[in-house]
């Protein structure tokens, strides 16, 4: 593994060259994008694909966001660019939004997932920018971990997660944004929200009036209209316990009552904590696009720290906490083989 420090201040494109190259052979190349780092491959070509399924351990059923530098190339890779998506475009491109549209036939089905739509999107950090056009190819890039861990947001969480299951990793500082992109489907009767981001609702609505929103908890075998919502997603090893305002003298105390020489429990919190036993302790922004900015670095930190537990302050209820929310909700969700008892370690 080659690993390639660029500085976004200041991008040489020559130094992206050799991180083309190898996209366009076929090759795995991780990189930033202002949401999280994504893990690379050449969107046309099938083998560099199943690459990508196969270092992640991601189920083939989850379709890949394509990447590319512009509109322009986005527009080559439908059968059909709606109004609203040159709205959208025009607005929020380049940037954290990601459009599902009818897909083009140059597109594999490994991408998609067989689905007839393809999700795309423009990333605005430089470093990705420089990389997409060097590359000359359009990019299909999930996020840069191994399936169901946190999303990395620096270079040395994707060394740590994936290290030699890349051929390049190019190192460009943290992820400004800190969560994934926005996802609307405009493939259907309804624009329909399928993944909450940094781009609220309420923004989108701003640009093109009417947008859907998906069911807030979709019961397990309901047909999914993303097939990657998979409920447990983004995160830790620890359990996290989310605490309500209403609750949280009393979820405090009885967590700090369970610390003894085996567990530990630590905290992502918005307000403080008096009790030392519950340590480490991250405390958290009180501003949407702060908190978003941190979150997956301190949920790394706290499973670094080795906790067993990890309780977390419940973000507000507003609609610019929808994507923040969303994420713990899923990092919140046991896994499938986890014990149904409350509490016990997966
Ligand atoms: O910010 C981001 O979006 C990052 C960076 C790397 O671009 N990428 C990312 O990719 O989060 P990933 O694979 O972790 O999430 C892609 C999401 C999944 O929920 C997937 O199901 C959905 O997009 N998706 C992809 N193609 C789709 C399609 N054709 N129809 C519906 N959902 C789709
Ligand atoms: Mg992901």
């Amino acid at each position: 593994m080659i690993l390639l420090h660029v500085d976004p201040a200041r991008v040489d494109p020559r130094a992206l060259e050799q991180a083309a190259r190898v996209l366009r052979q076929g090759g795995l190349v991780a990189f930033p994008t202002e949401t999280v780092y994504g893990l690379g491959a050449h969107a046309l070509d099938p083998d560099a694909v199943q690459r990508i399924y196969h270092a992640k351990g991601r189920p083939g059923y989850n379709p890949l966001i394509v990447h590319v530098a512009d509109a322009a190339a986005a527009r080559a890779l439908v059968a059909d660019f709606p109004a609203q998506a040159e709205r959208l475009a025009e607005a929020f491109w380049p940037g954290p939004l990601t459009l599902v549209l009818p897909k083009h036939d140059s597109i594999p089905d490994s991408v998609t997932a067989g689905l007839p739509t393809v999700a795309l999107r423009v990333p605005a950090h430089p470093v990705a920018q420089a990389l997409l056009r060097a590359a000359g190819i359009p990019v299909a890039a999930p996020s840069a971990n191994r399936s169901t861990e946190v999303s990395p947001t620096t270079a040395q969480h994707v060394v740590r997660s994936l290290g030699e299951r890349v051929d390049v990793i190019v190192d460009g500082g943290p992820c400004p944004v800190g969560i994934e992109s926005t996802v609307l489907s405009l493939a259907g009767p309804r624009p329909t929200l399928l993944r909450p981001g940094t781009i609220s609702v309420d923004d989108l609505r701003a640009v093109i009036g009417d947008v859907a929103l998906p069911s807030v908890e979709p019961a397990a075998d309901a047909a999914r209209p993303s097939p990657g919502m998979l409920d447990r997603h983004y995160a830790p090893r620890g359990i996290v316990r989310i605490v309500p305002p209403s609750q949280r003298a009393r979820m405090l105390a009885a967590a700090a009552a369970e610390v003894d020489g085996r567990r530990r429990i630590g905290g992502l919190m918005m307000m403080p904590v008096d009790d030392p036993r519950i340590a480490p302790v991250v405390r958290m922004p009180r501003h949407p696009a702060e908190y978003a900015s941190r979150l997956y670095a301190a949920l790394h930190e706290l499973d670094d720290a080795g906790c067993d537990v990890i309780l977390i302050d419940e973000p507000p209820g507003a609609s610019a906490w929808a994507g923040v929310r969303d994420r713990l909700r899923r990092a919140a969700t046991e896994a499938p083989s986890s014990s149904p008892e409350a509490g016990a370690r997966p």
